[in-house]
């Protein structure tokens, strides 16, 4: 998991140092699937319950499963880049939000503190903890700061599944009452709105959006629970992950 976690990190930095203004999202999807299959990997989306690309790119009021195709990104655009790699025998699943170019005030805030807001949820993390303590966590940020909190998708056990049965809902619901150990291995991926947190589903059965089109962010790590904390699997030998390195605006 640890490798298949930093595998999983360089190729989202790798996509990341691509992406600019002008880049289709087909174009992002090209990248990645080459990087996996080139380091031995597979690109764990591709046919994944019928799904027809080998990542997720989600512009802008798309919350989650946005399939790449030959939109142009503009400067001003929000784009969530989900890469899932399998290799070794598991999956690692990590995703960022980049910001393009010359990017509004609201949507910088909503950006900044979904990645905060992640990590509020990755510090309630500890054998012992339940798993409703990492929803409650993300949740009490996204609403300080006036966010809405996606109830739709969730986190999710991840190993030799690409989606176990364990659920990691991002708000606060005591009935998630699972005890979390040493050794188990999740995604805690929030995805945080300007607007309505309500979800609709485009007729391509895969892209969710805002119901108001209001502006969404989300960013994921997966992570094994040790006896004080959480370790984050996906970030690189150097420690490195996209959600460090790409705070600033791109292309
Ligand atoms: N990577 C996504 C997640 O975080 C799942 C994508 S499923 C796909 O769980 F089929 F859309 F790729
Ligand atoms: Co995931
Ligand atoms: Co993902």
């Amino acid at each position: 998991m640890r490798r298949t976690g930093a595998l999983a990190a360089e190729v989202l930095i790798a996509a990341c140092e691509h992406v600019r203004a002008g880049i289709t999202t087909d174009a992002i999807d090209r990248f990645v699937h080459d990087a996996a299959v080139a380091a031995g990997a597979y690109p764990s989306p591709l046919g994944y319950r019928g799904y027809p690309k080998s990542v997720c790119t989600s512009v802008n009021e798309v919350i989650c499963h946005g399939i790449p195709d030959s939109r142009r990104l503009d400067a001003g655009d929000i784009i969530n880049i989900d890469v899932t790699v399998y290799r070794e025998g598991v999956h690692g699943d990590t995703s960022v939000t980049l910001m393009i170019g010359d990017v509004d005030e609201h949507s910088r805030r909503l950006v900044a503190e979904t990645r905060v807001a992640l990590h509020s949820g990755i510090g309630a993390v500890r054998a012992g903890a339940v798993v409703s303590d990492i929803g409650r966590a993300i949740q009490n940020h996204a609403f300080r700061h006036g966010l809405g909190v996606v109830r739709e998708f969730i986190g999710h056990g991840v190993g030799t599944e690409f989606h176990s049965g364990l659920q990691v809902p991002h708000y606060y619901d005591r009935r998630h009452s699972t005890v979390l150990t040493e050794g188990m291995t999740f995604t805690i991926e929030p995805m945080l709105t300007l607007g309505s947190p309500e979800a609709a589903m485009w007729d391509d059965g895969w892209t969710a959006v805002t119901v108001d089109g209001r502006r969404t962010a989300q960013f994921e790590h997966t992570l094994a629970c040790t006896s004080d904390g959480a370790e984050i699997l996906t970030r690189t030998a150097a420690g490195e992950c996209a959600h460090d390195l790409f705070t600033e605006p791109v292309g």
